[in-house]
């Protein structure tokens, strides 16, 4: 049976994997950021930590979907996708390879537990995706595992509410349970944390609410489930609202979780660097 072992989740700042591509992580602005990452790739690069699938959920940012098609929620079921061209050429990384029987699979259990995925057969993946894979495994020729890609969209109003998403991450970790295959999955939350890029705010942090939020996915849960999109908007600037899909990783872990690792760093970009490891305390 399939196992769902751990939930991470992390920023996805393209900025970083600028960095990476271009060598540049142990340069003084970067290196504190980086360090940060160094626990969670010694722990995943162990065997018993590695997972066979991680079910990554991230947003697009317009590469793949513009105001002609905006799914809630969509599932990549494809054998593999493209890094995006987000107008600098697409990033030196390797293709992302699914595992699209497992893909499948989800898409079928979740909708048939009444939600609705969007299926996706064709999809560049952009910095949403592929910074999450390069902050945890660097360089390598090919991707270490395999990712089922699921996107949210946290970018055009009306966005999912926060309990939405951790409803979703319940219905994923069904899913999960139900696939006969023997695979160790994990599952990420991408985006955020405090950000907003534009307009008279832009550059706001607010560490404090970022804490509380990073305490509160084991403190706390309850409480991230009915944060309410203005408070994102209010507290953590436009682009926030990212967080709900830490939501959708949380939800999936159910019961009480252990924090493994905490990171948190300013700034990345003008935004705030979030990162953290959780795995289930049964
Ligand atoms: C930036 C873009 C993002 O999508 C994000 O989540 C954080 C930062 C940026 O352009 O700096
Ligand atoms: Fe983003």
């Amino acid at each position: 049976m399939a196992r769902l072992t751990a939930g991470i989740a992390t920023s996805h700042i393209p900025l970083l994997g600028v960095a990476i591509d271009q060598g540049k992580t142990e340069e003084d602005y970067f290196k504190p950021i980086f360090a940060g990452y160094e626990w969670t790739k010694d722990w995943i690069a162990r065997p018993e930590n590695r997972p066979d699938v991680v079910i990554l959920v991230y947003n697009d940012h317009a590469s793949a979907f513009d105001m002609n098609l905006i799914p809630t929620f969509a599932i990549g079921c494809a054998d593999s996708f493209q890094p995006a061209d987000e107008g600098w050429g697409p990033r030196p990384v390797p293709v992302v390879e699914n595992d699209a029987d497992f893909a499948w699979h989800i898409a079928q259990s979740c909708i048939l537990d009444e939600f609705d995925m969007t299926i996706i057969n064709k999809m560049d993946v952009d910095h949403g995706l592929t910074v999450p894979l390069s902050v945890m495994f660097g360089q390598p020729e090919a991707w270490p595992v395999k990712v089922v890609p699921v996107a949210v969209n946290v970018v055009t109003y009306p966005v999912p509410s926060g309990n939405r998403c951790w409803k979703l991450g319940e219905a994923i970790a069904r899913a999960v349970a139900r696939y006969p295959e023997d695979l160790n999955v994990q599952i990420w939350g991408t985006g955020g944390m405090s950000h907003q890029l534009q307009g008279p705010r832009a550059g706001l942090i607010n560490r404090e609410w970022d804490t509380r939020f990073l305490d509160d996915l084991t403190a706390d849960p309850e409480r991230l489930r009915h944060i309410e999109h203005i408070e994102y908007l209010r507290e953590t600037g436009s682009e926030g609202i990212e967080m709900v899909m830490w939501l959708i990783m949380r939800g999936a872990l159910q019961g009480r979780v252990r924090e493994l690792h905490r990171h948190y760093h300013v700034p990345g970009s003008n935004t705030a660097v979030g990162h953290i490891v959780l795995e289930n305390d049964q």
